[in-house]
């Protein structure tokens, strides 16, 4: 293995990457950091397949590669090996404009995530313009509508808003060059609990209504089981085992390392259930 990324298609017709999906395809990914001795090996030979306008669930323990998956996905880490494809076209070294529309991120923190002297509407506008858009004043209030935040939020800076609501806008600014796919890294996990849930419902209602394509990192399995059909359970670069979200909330798992995580999070799939 060396540091140039390979992007060539491989043939694994028979993983559950390749079962017809149009969403997002991963195939025997790896994902390193670093060379020789120093080198990290973060991602290996992961994959998953999210049909178009599913909902699928990345868990594991702290380090075990899940946002490294998103990251590789988005063009963030270039030294990865594999095949990654999204809504039918794959992946190389360079991710192109269309890409950068159609698949936007929110990340776990909207404290780090929001520039503190950007205004709401200087945040949301930048972003319709960089994507092109005119109607720019229409879309603001639309998606401040759209994540439930009136047109009172449009002109406050972000010290000016709770967590939750920060997360909103972190949502309409997602949103707003109209994407197919939003990959979600702990999008609740840094939220006062009283509000986690109801972040929760707003990205399962614009999944509905839009038919978005969601990819989720959670530690929280009681989230996932919430949000999502399938889960794929990493530990050490690895994904040890994929499985419907039902056979995980029915305990129905093959993997010790799954049942660990099911164990320890019994109380949170309760509440959650
Ligand atoms: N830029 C980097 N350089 C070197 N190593 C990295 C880098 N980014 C991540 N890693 C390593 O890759 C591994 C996977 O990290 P990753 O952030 O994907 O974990 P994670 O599953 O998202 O963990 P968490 O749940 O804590 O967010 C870790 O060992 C981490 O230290
Ligand atoms: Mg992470």
């Amino acid at each position: 293995m060396n540091t140039r990324a390979d992007t060539g298609a491989n043939t694994g017709a028979d993983t559950q990457a390749t079962k017809g999906a149009n969403g997002i395809e991963i195939e025997n990914l790896n994902v390193w950091f670093g060379e020789h001795e120093d080198r990290v090996d973060a991602v290996r030979d992961a994959s998953l397949c999210v049909p178009e306008g599913g909902s699928f669930g990345l868990v594991g323990e702290s380090g075990s590669g899940k946002s490294t998956i998103l990251r590789a996905l988005t063009g963030l880490v270039p030294t990865w090996s594999g095949r990654m494809a999204v809504l039918g076209r794959d992946l190389g070294r360079r991710r192109d404009r269309e890409f950068y529309r159609s698949v936007q991120m929110v990340f776990q923190d909207p404290y780090a995530s929001l520039h503190p002297r950007q205004s709401v509407d200087q945040v949301l506008g930048e972003t319709l313009s960089l994507h092109g858009f005119h109607d720019i004043d229409r879309r603001i209030n639309k998606l401040l509508d759209d994540v439930g935040l009136g047109p009172a939020f449009r002109f406050r800076y972000p010290h000016q808003l709770s967590g939750g609501q920060r997360q909103r806008v972190a949502i309409a600014r997602a949103l707003a060059p109209e994407p197919r796919i939003l990959l979600l890294d702990e999008p609740t996990s840094a939220l006062d609990v009283s509000v986690q849930a109801e972040i929760l419902n707003l990205l399962v209602d614009l999944r509905a209504e839009r038919g978005l394509t969601y990819l989720m990192v959670s530690h929280n399995l009681a989230v996932v089981g919430h949000m999502c059909s399938d889960v794929a359970v990493m530990q050490l670069g690895e994904i040890v085992e994929t499985l419907p979200v039902e056979d995980m909330r029915a305990g129905r798992t093959t993997h010790p390392y799954t049942r660990h995580l099911l164990q320890a999070s019994l109380g949170e799939m309760a509440a959650g259930a």
